[in-house]
């Protein structure tokens, strides 16, 4: 077991990283939090494997744990779910002593650290990512949320779990795809911060099992690919807790990638798939830009190509594309802005880029090019 301590301006907390944790979760959370209620959130596909098991091993560290099982999907971060699980927690007569605990993928996380955030103004939390993305993002930095039907993320609020247990047994149980998924954002912080992780995992890539994995499961270097992208993610967001800057570079891939989730209606793309296709753009918009090489580009785009990311769907049109790239641009205060790898393990801000290599860029995707 690996233990990591992050520690941002709000509070320092551990990441517990290993396989058999979700048996020994109650004696893990019982040494930051005090024996009391807690609710524990997941989802259908995720509480029959660990669901009961994480419940027994809280009970036997003194807690007395409820349970609520959402239907999973994106459209559980609501504030209608949120109110759901207000309410289960009142019955339940959850107080501020008492904890929530996020046993499930990026959405239980986000939603139900929303909920711990705000209900009676903030109660202790604790991230038990089950999915790979949960694990290297989702859980770590703090950043809690739900959507508004005009967009995703928008009702949230920065506020940091007691604790992070991630259990690398419980991806045993993850659809492939998802886990692919999570490994974009493992690629991510490959180009963003750390090239001699980029070349592991190429080592990984051209060594792909003919399952078509990447990386498998039970690999021993899959904890310290997942200990390395938490120490990043911990570097840049322990300076940058509220994304005035540095935070920023962790949109690699983003801004093209919120686009085609949009342009595609959400249903689409795996949030994982639409950043791995937004990498592969952004990286062939630095090369237009003349400000990364071509070899690098190709590299990239090559190690993306390996996770099988969808093609563009059917009857996805450019138009609908670049109306939600300049959509988001209102948030950004009028400017369309990319994060750019300039080489691998570094990225700079690009603010601005001609519309013309902007576009080109799309077109290119929406011809198969890229991936
Ligand atoms: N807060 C942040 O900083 C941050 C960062 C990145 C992404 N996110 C958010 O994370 C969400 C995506 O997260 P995700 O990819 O984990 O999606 P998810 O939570 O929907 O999980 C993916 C799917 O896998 C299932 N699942 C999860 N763990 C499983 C397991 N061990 N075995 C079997 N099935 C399992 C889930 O039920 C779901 O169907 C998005 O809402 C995104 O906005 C947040």
């Amino acid at each position: 077991m690996l233990k990591i301590r992050l520690k941002t301006e709000q509070k320092g907390y551990p990441v517990y990283l290993g396989r058999g944790m979700i048996d020994k979760i109650g004696s893990l959370i019982s040494q930051y939090l005090p024996a009391s209620s807690m609710l524990v959130v997941s989802d259908r596909n995720v509480s029959p494997h660990y669901g009961e098991r994480c419940l027994e091993s809280l009970r036997s560290a003194g807690f007395k744990p409820y349970l609520e099982v959402l239907d999973g999907g994106e459209k559980d971060k609501s504030l209608t779910t949120a109110l759901t699980l207000y309410t289960r927690a009142l019955q339940e007569g959850l107080d501020r002593h008492s904890a929530i605990v996020a046993l499930g993928g990026g959405v239980t996380g986000d939603l139900a650290g929303f909920v711990a955030a705000t209900y009676l103004r903030g109660v202790p939390f604790v991230q038990v990512p089950t999915t790979l993305l949960g694990m290297v993002d989702s859980s770590i930095g703090g950043k809690v949320a739900v959507n508004h039907p005009l967009g995703k993320n928008l009702i949230g609020a920065f506020y940091q779990p007691e604790l992070v247990v991630s259990d690398l047994d419980t991806l045993n149980t993850l659809p492939m795809r998802e886990f692919n998924a999570g490994l974009a954002e493992l690629i991510k912080y490959g180009v963003i911060w750390d090239k001699k992780l980029f070349k592991r995992l190429e080592f990984f890539g051209a060594k792909a099992s003919s399952r078509g994995l990447f990386l498998e499961v039970d690999n021993p270097w899959l904890l310290k690919c997942i200990a390395r992208a938490v120490l990043i993610k911990g570097e840049i967001v322990c300076s940058d807790e509220r994304e005035k800057n540095l935070r920023r570079v962790l949109n690699f891939g983003h801004t093209y990638g919120h686009a085609l989730e949009a342009a595609a209606g959400y249903e689409y793309y795996l949030h994982g798939e639409a950043v791995a296709c937004g990498m592969a753009m952004a990286a062939r918009l630095a090369v237009l830009l003349k400000i990364l090489d071509q070899a690098s580009e190709l590299r990239i785009r090559a190690l993306l190509t390996q996770l099988k990311p969808p093609s563009p769907p059917q009857g996805l049109n450019y138009d609908t594309i670049i109306e939600a790239l300049y959509f988001d641009k209102k948030k950004e205060l009028g400017e369309l802005n990319f994060v750019l790898p300039t080489a691998l393990g570094r990225v700079q801000i690009y603010k601005a880029p001609p519309s013309r290599f902007v576009e080109q860029v799309v077109e290119e995707y929406l011809r198969d090019e890229l991936l």
